[in-house]
């Protein structure tokens, strides 16, 4: 694991550009980004996107996975990283020595992810925890699902909230998306025997692969 994620998660707490210490929150757990990594290191992608950084951690467990792969476009988005979050993200992600790693659209995903269709982004792994709303997600999925190649995953957090529950259900309705497996080697790491024990979800990120191009016509539906 990477130095700095080590020091965030033992600390519990985020240093801002200026120096000032910050109670660490909202982020990825350490369990689910070796998770995100495992998935990164099967798909072995070569674009990807990510919506919601926040204090950078989720975006630290992907960079530190992506170097070791080799080259690759990381799109991040946050339209609050300069503000609510301090740019500790930013900051994070340089500390790490991953400035030229990654581009940030400091823009809410409902208007950046609307651009990057129209200027033809495709991507083959996409990672959402932006605005956590049942309609917020359902916006960043149809343009997620618009833009990922066939073969390529997205992976929603926060699976245990009703409002993402409710997204995965529907997600599992379209013929060109098969949910993705944990690895099982995961589900015999200790936090995960811990979280079994106290009848807690086993993971706190869960995905789809798209299996094939999305051929659904205009009257399909199906109930969810
Ligand atoms: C749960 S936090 C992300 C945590 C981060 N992935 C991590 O592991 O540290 C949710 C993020 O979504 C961002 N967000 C809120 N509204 C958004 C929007 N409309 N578009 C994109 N991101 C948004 C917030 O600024 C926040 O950074």
């Amino acid at each position: 694991m990477l130095p700095l994620l080590q020091e965030i998660f033992s600390s519990r707490s985020v240093l801002t550009p200026e120096g000032a210490r910050l109670p660490l929150h909202s982020h990825l757990p350490l369990i689910d980004g070796q998770l995100l990594q495992a998935w990164l290191v099967e798909r072995r992608p070569r674009r990807v996107l990510e919506i919601g950084m926040a204090y950078g951690i989720s975006s630290l467990f992907i960079c530190e996975t992506l170097t070791q792969l080799g080259a690759c476009d990381y799109h991040i988005v946050d339209p609050f990283q300069h503000t609510d979050w301090c740019s500790v993200g930013v900051a994070n992600l340089q500390r790490a020595g991953f400035e030229n790693a990654y581009v940030l659209h400091v823009e809410p995903s409902e208007l950046c992810l609307p651009r990057l269709l129209g200027e033809q982004a495709r991507f083959d792994f996409a990672f959402v925890d932006g605005f956590h709303t049942f309609d917020h997600t359902l916006v960043d999925f149809f343009f997620v699902n618009r833009m990922l190649d066939v073969g390529g995953i997205v992976i929603f957090d926060d699976v245990q909230l009703p409002s993402i529950q409710k997204l995965m259900a529907h997600v599992a309705t379209y013929p060109c998306y098969r949910p993705l497996p944990v690895p099982i080697e995961w589900e015999s790491q200790r936090a995960v025997r811990v979280r079994r024990l106290m009848n807690s979800p086993l993971t706190r990120i869960g995905g789809f692969t798209k299996i094939s191009d999305d051929k659904r016509s205009w009257s399909w539906h199906h109930d969810f």
